[in-house]
């Protein structure tokens, strides 16, 4: 698990590193004294996207490294050129959040503690159900105890019922989950939610994530699965600096333009940049707020398998195989309401997606290399 936490002193350098692209960041009011951010290592909802935040935002970070690489870290200060405070602990551990709370003085929390993979959900079942269902109960006690009121949630479009109609909205249809993670998602935001019924004034902010990707611009943190990736850009980047020799592109039948998945990519900075939008928004609105968190454009696997070849000149050959179970044809948000209350919009497009990702595969031919 991973901590944060975050002195509102620190926006000013985040504003002076010359390798943050995020401008928005100015905008970040700094009513936040101390952030917490807590992360079960995973290659985005955790270590990558946290790590991504903490060269963003802030400074000091604990990690059970489960699923990580310490490097990351050691990559995450030679980007902000701060020293980490890191701590390895987890946030099912009662005994561990108690000193940690009783230690910083923490205003609000981020909340990426979480197993993510899709079909490994679907073999471990109680895993996903202990790891992401028992770290959201511990965090909201520990929360509680000690009077912490503000929580950003690191969600998924997986929440998503299967019967809604393009583009997906907050107030569209939810559950029906098609797997265990997904349900773990659902069960954490209700969890989230009953619990900001019950306790007066806390703010919750539910971050539906669609499909991240991409890397931090410097090339030095980004996305390093462990073993053969579930996902498709990390397959990719894999194929292209032939670590893999081709892409299975999971069916060709689906009543799509060219009869591959749609899915709505976003940059892993739009991610990280949401959620500095997220907790601004928090400070003046309590209660529950969801968002998506996509661009609201919709690419299909083999506009992928093109953009990347075209910003990077690399070939990726490709073989089209059965579908894959439990995959819907077209998944896009609507990133409207976002726009509307965050003033959050995604900034970066396709080709810089493309060019991030090769960036950090180009420096990395093999991940952190452990
Ligand atoms: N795909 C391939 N070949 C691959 C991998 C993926 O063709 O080797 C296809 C998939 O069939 C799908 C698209 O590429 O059409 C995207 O697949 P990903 O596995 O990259 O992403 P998913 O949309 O399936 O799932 C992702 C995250 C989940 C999250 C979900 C939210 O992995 O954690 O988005 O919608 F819940």
């Amino acid at each position: 698990m991973l901590f944060i936490f975050l002195n509102r002193n620190i926006f000013r350098q985040i504003i002076d590193n010359p390798i943050n692209s995020c401008t928005d960041i100015a905008r970040f009011s700094g009513t936040v004294k101390n952030l917490c951010v807590f992360a079960l290592s995973t290659p985005y909802n955790g270590s990558h996207n946290l790590n991504f935040c903490a060269c963003v935002i802030g400074h000091n970070l604990i990690d059970n490294l489960v699923n990580s690489s310490a490097k990351s870290l050691e990559r995450v200060e030679q980007i902000t050129g701060k020293s980490l405070d890191f701590y390895q602990n987890d946030v099912r551990d009662r005994d561990a959040m108690e000193r940690i709370f009783s230690k910083h003085d923490i205003d609000c929390v981020i909340h990426f503690a979480g197993l993510k993979a899709v079909g490994e959900s679907v073999a471990m079942p109680l895993e996903y159900y202990d790891n992401n269902l028992y770290s959201t109960v511990v965090l909201c006690e520990t929360m509680r105890d000690h009077g912490v009121k503000n929580i950003v949630f690191s969600s998924s479009a997986t929440v998503y019922s299967g019967d809604n109609t393009m583009p997906l909205r907050e107030n569209s249809h939810t559950g029906m989950c098609t797997n265990p993670y997904g349900w773990t998602k659902y069960m954490c935001e209700q969890i989230l939610r009953d619990t900001g019924k019950a306790i007066p004034d806390w703010s919750i902010a539910l971050l539906r994530y669609f499909n991240p990707i991409g890397a931090h611009s410097s090339g030095l943190i980004g996305e390093d699965p462990r073993g053969i990736p579930n996902n498709l850009m990390p397959y990719i980047s894999q194929v292209a600096i032939g670590r893999r020799d081709h892409l299975n592109v999971f069916g060709d039948d689906y009543d799509t333009p060219d009869g591959t998945g749609v899915r709505d990519y976003i940059h892993v900075v739009d991610l990280a940049r949401g959620h500095v939008a997220a907790i601004d928004y928090m400070q003046t609105h309590k209660g529950e707020n969801v968002f998506n968190l996509g661009t609201g454009i919709g690419y299909s696997v083999l506009d992928m398998v093109h953009a990347f070849e075209r910003v990077t000149g690399k070939k990726i050959p490709y073989e089209i195989t059965a579908r894959r179970p439990g995959d819907l044809a077209t998944v896009y948000a609507s990133p409207d309401k976002s726009a509307e209350l965050l003033g959050w919009k995604a900034q970066y497009n396709l080709d810089d997606m493309c060019r991030d990702t090769w960036a950090w595969q180009t420096k990395n031919p093999m991940g952190y290399g452990e």
